[in-house]
Protein backbone atom coordinates (compact mmCIF):
# COMPACT_ATOMS: atom_id res chain seq x y z
CA UNK A 1 0.00 0.00 0.00
CA UNK A 2 2.85 2.05 0.67
CA UNK A 3 3.93 1.66 -2.66
CA UNK A 4 1.30 2.72 -4.33
CA UNK A 5 1.07 6.18 -2.28
CA UNK A 6 4.39 6.76 -2.93
CA UNK A 7 3.80 6.44 -7.05
CA UNK A 8 0.56 8.46 -6.57
CA UNK A 9 2.65 11.17 -4.35
CA UNK A 10 5.25 11.17 -6.74
CA UNK A 11 3.16 11.48 -9.99
CA UNK A 12 0.85 14.58 -7.68
CA UNK A 13 4.73 16.13 -8.00
CA UNK A 14 5.25 15.57 -11.52
CA UNK A 15 2.73 16.12 -12.77
CA UNK A 16 2.26 19.96 -11.23
CA UNK A 17 4.48 22.03 -13.49
CA UNK A 18 2.97 19.98 -17.01
CA UNK A 19 0.37 22.21 -18.39
CA UNK A 20 1.41 21.43 -22.38
CA UNK A 21 0.04 18.44 -24.17
CA UNK A 22 4.01 17.58 -24.68
CA UNK A 23 5.36 16.89 -21.45
CA UNK A 24 2.06 15.57 -20.13
CA UNK A 25 2.36 13.43 -23.07
CA UNK A 26 6.02 12.29 -21.80
CA UNK A 27 4.47 11.86 -17.99
CA UNK A 28 2.19 9.37 -19.74
CA UNK A 29 4.59 7.66 -20.76
CA UNK A 30 7.28 7.57 -17.78
CA UNK A 31 3.94 5.50 -15.60
CA UNK A 32 1.38 3.83 -18.05
CA UNK A 33 4.03 2.86 -21.15
CA UNK A 34 3.91 -0.99 -21.37
CA UNK A 35 7.71 -1.49 -20.83
CA UNK A 36 9.44 1.56 -18.94
CA UNK A 37 6.26 3.02 -16.97
CA UNK A 38 6.30 2.79 -12.95
CA UNK A 39 3.15 1.54 -12.78
CA UNK A 40 3.08 -1.09 -15.22
CA UNK A 41 6.40 -2.13 -13.26
CA UNK A 42 4.29 -2.75 -10.27
CA UNK A 43 2.88 -6.02 -12.17
CA UNK A 44 5.99 -7.45 -12.66
CA UNK A 45 6.35 -7.42 -8.63
CA UNK A 46 3.30 -9.47 -8.79
CA UNK A 47 5.80 -13.04 -8.42
CA UNK A 48 7.20 -11.93 -5.48
CA UNK A 49 4.13 -11.22 -3.93
CA UNK A 50 2.72 -13.93 -0.87
CA UNK A 51 -0.09 -16.02 -2.46
CA UNK A 52 -3.18 -14.82 -0.40
CA UNK A 53 -1.72 -10.83 -0.68
CA UNK A 54 -2.10 -11.23 -4.80
CA UNK A 55 -5.60 -10.43 -5.52
CA UNK A 56 -5.63 -7.04 -2.98
CA UNK A 57 -2.04 -6.14 -4.90
CA UNK A 58 -3.32 -7.03 -8.17
CA UNK A 59 -6.60 -4.69 -7.03
CA UNK A 60 -3.89 -1.89 -5.84
CA UNK A 61 -2.29 -1.73 -9.12
CA UNK A 62 -5.23 -1.80 -11.23
CA UNK A 63 -6.85 1.35 -9.09
CA UNK A 64 -3.85 3.14 -9.04
CA UNK A 65 -3.85 2.57 -13.12
CA UNK A 66 -7.03 4.12 -13.21
CA UNK A 67 -6.53 6.76 -11.05
CA UNK A 68 -3.07 7.72 -12.72
CA UNK A 69 -4.82 7.52 -16.42
CA UNK A 70 -8.03 9.65 -14.83
CA UNK A 71 -5.20 12.45 -13.61
CA UNK A 72 -3.40 12.26 -16.80
CA UNK A 73 -7.36 12.59 -19.20
CA UNK A 74 -8.07 15.53 -17.42
CA UNK A 75 -4.70 17.36 -17.50
CA UNK A 76 -4.85 16.83 -21.02
CA UNK A 77 -8.04 17.77 -21.95
CA UNK A 78 -7.39 21.29 -19.61
CA UNK A 79 -4.40 21.53 -22.28
CA UNK A 80 -5.89 20.79 -25.43
CA UNK A 81 -8.36 23.42 -24.31
CA UNK A 82 -5.56 26.03 -23.35
CA UNK A 83 -4.12 25.71 -26.70
CA UNK A 84 -6.80 26.01 -28.84
CA UNK A 85 -7.58 29.25 -26.86
CA UNK A 86 -3.88 30.55 -27.74
CA UNK A 87 -4.76 29.19 -30.90
CA UNK A 88 -7.58 31.04 -31.91
CA UNK A 89 -6.05 34.24 -29.65
CA UNK A 90 -2.95 33.85 -32.08
CA UNK A 91 -5.34 33.32 -35.23
CA UNK A 92 -7.80 36.10 -34.58
CA UNK A 93 -9.53 37.56 -37.94
CA UNK A 94 -11.96 40.61 -37.42
CA UNK A 95 -14.66 40.09 -40.06
CA UNK A 96 -15.89 43.59 -39.79
CA UNK A 97 -12.63 45.22 -40.48
CA UNK A 98 -13.14 47.20 -44.06
CA UNK A 99 -11.56 45.63 -46.59
CA UNK A 100 -7.94 47.11 -48.57
CA UNK A 101 -8.88 48.95 -51.62
CA UNK A 102 -6.81 47.78 -54.56
CA UNK A 103 -6.41 50.52 -56.68
CA UNK A 104 -6.66 49.67 -60.40
CA UNK A 105 -3.99 50.57 -62.60
CA UNK A 106 -4.96 52.88 -65.78
CA UNK A 107 -2.60 53.75 -68.91
CA UNK A 108 -1.47 57.20 -69.32
CA UNK A 109 -3.94 60.09 -71.10
CA UNK A 110 -1.18 60.22 -73.93
CA UNK A 111 -1.46 56.74 -74.31
CA UNK A 112 -5.31 56.31 -73.85
CA UNK A 113 -5.24 59.40 -76.59
CA UNK A 114 -2.98 57.53 -78.92
CA UNK A 115 -4.95 53.85 -78.46
CA UNK A 116 -7.94 55.78 -79.17
CA UNK A 117 -6.05 57.38 -82.21
CA UNK A 118 -4.67 54.29 -83.63
CA UNK A 119 -8.08 52.36 -83.31
CA UNK A 120 -10.28 55.16 -85.20
CA UNK A 121 -7.61 54.84 -87.81
CA UNK A 122 -6.86 51.04 -87.86
CA UNK A 123 -10.80 50.64 -88.76
CA UNK A 124 -9.72 51.57 -91.72
CA UNK A 125 -7.24 49.68 -92.70
CA UNK A 126 -4.12 51.81 -91.65
CA UNK A 127 -0.99 49.70 -90.64
CA UNK A 128 1.61 50.92 -88.12
CA UNK A 129 4.60 51.95 -88.73
CA UNK A 130 7.42 52.43 -86.14
CA UNK A 131 9.90 55.06 -86.75
CA UNK A 132 13.03 55.90 -85.14
CA UNK A 133 14.00 58.95 -82.95
CA UNK A 134 16.97 59.70 -84.16
CA UNK A 135 17.28 60.49 -87.83
CA UNK A 136 19.83 61.71 -90.42
CA UNK A 137 18.99 65.42 -91.96
CA UNK A 138 17.84 63.70 -95.25
CA UNK A 139 14.98 61.92 -93.61
CA UNK A 140 13.62 64.69 -91.69
CA UNK A 141 14.33 67.61 -93.43
CA UNK A 142 16.08 67.26 -97.33
CA UNK A 143 13.88 64.08 -98.68
CA UNK A 144 10.54 66.26 -97.26
CA UNK A 145 11.88 69.35 -99.80
CA UNK A 146 13.29 71.06 -96.98
CA UNK A 147 16.61 71.70 -98.34
CA UNK A 148 19.78 73.30 -96.19
CA UNK A 149 18.90 76.65 -96.65
CA UNK A 150 14.86 76.60 -96.78
CA UNK A 151 13.69 78.80 -94.46
CA UNK A 152 11.01 76.26 -93.35
CA UNK A 153 13.76 75.07 -91.02
CA UNK A 154 13.44 77.37 -89.16
CA UNK A 155 10.23 76.47 -88.44
CA UNK A 156 11.02 73.38 -85.77
CA UNK A 157 13.94 74.34 -83.91
CA UNK A 158 16.15 71.23 -84.05
CA UNK A 159 18.24 69.42 -81.66
CA UNK A 160 21.53 68.27 -83.55
CA UNK A 161 23.24 64.94 -82.17
CA UNK A 162 25.79 65.76 -84.90
CA UNK A 163 25.92 67.64 -88.21
CA UNK A 164 23.85 64.62 -89.77
CA UNK A 165 22.27 63.09 -87.01
CA UNK A 166 19.35 64.51 -85.32
CA UNK A 167 16.38 64.25 -82.71
CA UNK A 168 13.01 63.50 -85.41
CA UNK A 169 11.62 66.90 -85.20
CA UNK A 170 8.38 64.92 -86.85
CA UNK A 171 6.90 61.63 -87.11
CA UNK A 172 6.79 63.13 -91.02
CA UNK A 173 10.58 61.63 -91.41
CA UNK A 174 8.81 58.15 -91.61
CA UNK A 175 7.41 58.73 -94.33
CA UNK A 176 10.23 58.59 -96.36
CA UNK A 177 11.51 55.23 -94.40
CA UNK A 178 8.28 53.97 -95.47
CA UNK A 179 7.44 55.40 -99.19
CA UNK A 180 11.55 53.94 -100.15
CA UNK A 181 10.38 50.42 -99.09
CA UNK A 182 6.82 49.79 -100.10
CA UNK A 183 5.12 50.96 -103.11
CA UNK A 184 1.46 51.94 -103.49
CA UNK A 185 -1.18 51.84 -102.49
CA UNK A 186 0.20 52.63 -98.80
CA UNK A 187 -1.63 53.22 -95.76
CA UNK A 188 0.45 53.81 -92.82
CA UNK A 189 -0.23 55.48 -89.16
CA UNK A 190 3.02 56.17 -87.64
CA UNK A 191 2.45 57.71 -83.69
CA UNK A 192 6.03 58.32 -81.82
CA UNK A 193 7.94 60.78 -79.88
CA UNK A 194 9.57 64.34 -81.27
CA UNK A 195 11.51 66.73 -80.33
CA UNK A 196 11.80 70.35 -80.68
CA UNK A 197 13.69 72.91 -78.28
CA UNK A 198 10.37 74.69 -77.76
CA UNK A 199 9.37 74.95 -73.94
CA UNK A 200 6.26 77.07 -72.40
CA UNK A 201 2.73 76.21 -70.87
CA UNK A 202 1.81 74.06 -73.92
CA UNK A 203 5.19 73.30 -75.66
CA UNK A 204 7.44 70.70 -74.31
CA UNK A 205 11.18 69.78 -75.99
CA UNK A 206 9.62 66.42 -76.03
CA UNK A 207 5.79 65.47 -77.58
CA UNK A 208 4.13 62.80 -79.41
CA UNK A 209 3.32 62.90 -83.07
CA UNK A 210 0.65 60.47 -84.87
CA UNK A 211 1.44 60.69 -88.59
CA UNK A 212 -0.78 59.11 -91.41
CA UNK A 213 -0.12 58.87 -95.05
CA UNK A 214 -1.80 57.53 -97.90
CA UNK A 215 -0.38 56.77 -101.36
CA UNK A 216 -2.78 55.19 -103.91
CA UNK A 217 -3.80 56.23 -107.46
CA UNK A 218 -6.40 58.88 -107.55
CA UNK A 219 -6.20 60.19 -103.75
CA UNK A 220 -7.14 63.83 -103.34
CA UNK A 221 -7.86 66.55 -100.59
CA UNK A 222 -11.29 64.98 -100.22
CA UNK A 223 -10.06 61.64 -99.02
CA UNK A 224 -8.48 63.28 -96.38
CA UNK A 225 -10.99 65.52 -95.12
CA UNK A 226 -13.42 62.40 -95.47
CA UNK A 227 -11.48 60.75 -92.87
CA UNK A 228 -10.61 63.26 -90.44
CA UNK A 229 -14.15 63.77 -90.48
CA UNK A 230 -15.31 60.37 -89.54
CA UNK A 231 -12.00 60.45 -87.13
CA UNK A 232 -12.70 63.81 -84.95
CA UNK A 233 -16.46 62.11 -84.87
CA UNK A 234 -14.62 59.20 -82.69
CA UNK A 235 -12.75 60.96 -80.88
CA UNK A 236 -14.77 64.01 -80.05
CA UNK A 237 -18.44 63.04 -80.59
CA UNK A 238 -20.85 62.83 -82.99
CA UNK A 239 -21.17 66.23 -84.58
CA UNK A 240 -17.86 67.16 -84.86
CA UNK A 241 -16.81 67.81 -88.53
CA UNK A 242 -13.42 69.52 -89.61
CA UNK A 243 -12.26 72.51 -91.50
CA UNK A 244 -9.82 72.88 -93.52
CA UNK A 245 -7.55 76.33 -93.55
CA UNK A 246 -5.13 77.10 -96.28
CA UNK A 247 -1.61 76.99 -94.90
CA UNK A 248 2.19 75.91 -96.10
CA UNK A 249 4.62 72.71 -95.33
CA UNK A 250 7.43 72.07 -97.57
CA UNK A 251 6.42 68.63 -98.17
CA UNK A 252 2.85 68.67 -98.64
CA UNK A 253 1.22 70.67 -101.72
CA UNK A 254 -1.68 72.11 -101.01
CA UNK A 255 -0.93 72.40 -97.57
CA UNK A 256 -3.93 72.76 -94.89
CA UNK A 257 -4.87 73.80 -90.71
CA UNK A 258 -7.18 71.09 -89.73
CA UNK A 259 -9.47 72.57 -87.09
CA UNK A 260 -12.61 70.93 -85.57
CA UNK A 261 -15.82 72.00 -85.00
CA UNK A 262 -15.86 73.16 -80.50
CA UNK A 263 -16.82 69.71 -79.08
CA UNK A 264 -17.12 72.02 -75.69
CA UNK A 265 -19.81 74.32 -77.18
CA UNK A 266 -20.68 72.87 -80.51
CA UNK A 267 -19.31 75.80 -81.97
CA UNK A 268 -21.08 78.82 -80.16
CA UNK A 269 -18.08 79.86 -78.66
CA UNK A 270 -16.78 79.18 -75.82
CA UNK A 271 -13.55 79.68 -73.15
CA UNK A 272 -11.91 76.32 -75.45
CA UNK A 273 -12.28 77.94 -78.47
CA UNK A 274 -11.62 81.29 -77.88
CA UNK A 275 -15.17 82.63 -78.80
CA UNK A 276 -14.62 81.19 -82.50
CA UNK A 277 -16.18 78.01 -82.75
CA UNK A 278 -13.21 76.23 -84.20
CA UNK A 279 -10.12 74.55 -82.70
CA UNK A 280 -6.97 74.05 -84.71
CA UNK A 281 -5.87 70.19 -84.11
CA UNK A 282 -3.56 69.38 -86.89
CA UNK A 283 -1.37 69.79 -90.30
CA UNK A 284 -2.14 68.18 -93.48
CA UNK A 285 -1.92 68.36 -97.21
CA UNK A 286 -1.35 66.53 -100.28
CA UNK A 287 1.96 64.58 -100.58
CA UNK A 288 3.61 67.42 -102.44
CA UNK A 289 5.09 65.95 -105.96
CA UNK A 290 8.57 66.36 -105.36
CA UNK A 291 8.67 64.02 -102.27
CA UNK A 292 7.10 60.90 -104.15
CA UNK A 293 9.64 61.51 -106.65
CA UNK A 294 12.40 61.45 -104.16
CA UNK A 295 11.10 58.33 -102.97
CA UNK A 296 10.96 57.12 -106.75
CA UNK A 297 7.29 56.83 -106.56
CA UNK A 298 5.71 58.48 -110.09
CA UNK A 299 3.65 61.18 -109.16
CA UNK A 300 2.25 61.35 -112.58
CA UNK A 301 0.22 57.98 -111.67
CA UNK A 302 0.26 58.26 -107.97
CA UNK A 303 -0.82 60.69 -105.33
CA UNK A 304 -1.23 61.32 -101.84
CA UNK A 305 -2.24 62.78 -98.38
CA UNK A 306 -0.73 63.10 -94.89
CA UNK A 307 -1.29 64.36 -92.30
CA UNK A 308 0.58 65.12 -88.43
CA UNK A 309 -1.42 64.84 -85.41
CA UNK A 310 0.02 66.38 -81.45
CA UNK A 311 -1.47 63.64 -79.42
CA UNK A 312 -0.24 65.69 -76.17
CA UNK A 313 -2.51 68.44 -77.63
CA UNK A 314 -5.36 66.21 -78.70
CA UNK A 315 -5.09 64.91 -75.34
CA UNK A 316 -5.04 68.43 -73.53
CA UNK A 317 -8.12 69.91 -75.45
CA UNK A 318 -9.89 66.40 -74.68
CA UNK A 319 -9.39 66.17 -71.25
CA UNK A 320 -9.67 69.64 -70.43
CA UNK A 321 -5.41 69.81 -69.44
CA UNK A 322 -4.06 73.64 -69.98
CA UNK A 323 -0.54 72.69 -69.27
CA UNK A 324 1.62 70.32 -70.82
CA UNK A 325 3.40 69.88 -68.28
CA UNK A 326 0.45 67.95 -66.01
CA UNK A 327 0.83 65.52 -68.69
CA UNK A 328 4.72 64.69 -67.82
CA UNK A 329 4.76 65.43 -64.19
CA UNK A 330 3.22 61.70 -63.43
CA UNK A 331 1.16 63.25 -60.68
CA UNK A 332 -1.18 60.49 -59.78
CA UNK A 333 -3.96 63.69 -58.72
CA UNK A 334 -3.86 64.16 -62.18
CA UNK A 335 -3.07 61.17 -64.29
CA UNK A 336 -5.88 59.17 -62.15
CA UNK A 337 -8.98 61.56 -63.35
CA UNK A 338 -8.55 60.42 -66.43
CA UNK A 339 -9.82 57.20 -67.58
CA UNK A 340 -11.21 57.32 -71.06
CA UNK A 341 -11.10 53.81 -71.80
N1 LIG B 1 5.03 67.46 -89.78
C1 LIG B 1 4.15 68.59 -89.61
C2 LIG B 1 4.48 69.26 -88.29
O1 LIG B 1 5.09 68.64 -87.45
C3 LIG B 1 2.71 68.16 -89.64
C4 LIG B 1 2.32 67.63 -90.99
C5 LIG B 1 2.37 66.28 -91.25
C6 LIG B 1 1.85 68.49 -91.98
C7 LIG B 1 1.99 65.79 -92.48
C8 LIG B 1 1.47 68.01 -93.20
C9 LIG B 1 1.55 66.68 -93.45
O2 LIG B 1 4.11 70.39 -88.04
Amino acid sequence: MNRFEEIRQQFLEEAKERVDSQSIYELRKAYLDRKIGKVNALMKEMRSIPKEDKAAFGQGVNALKDWVLEQLTEMESKARAAELQRRYEREKIDVTVPGKEIKRGKLHPITQMKEQMVNVFAGMGFEIYEGSEIENDYYNFTALNTPMDHPARDMQDTFYLSPEFLLRTQTSAGQIHVMEQEKPPIKILSPGKVFRSDDDATHSPMFSQMEGLVVDKGITLCDLQGMLDEFVQQIYGEGTHTRLRPSFFPFTEPSVEVDVSCFACGGKGCKLCKGTGWIEILGAGVVNKKVLENCGIDSDVYSGFAFGIGIERAAMLKYGINNIKLLFESDLRVLDQIDDM
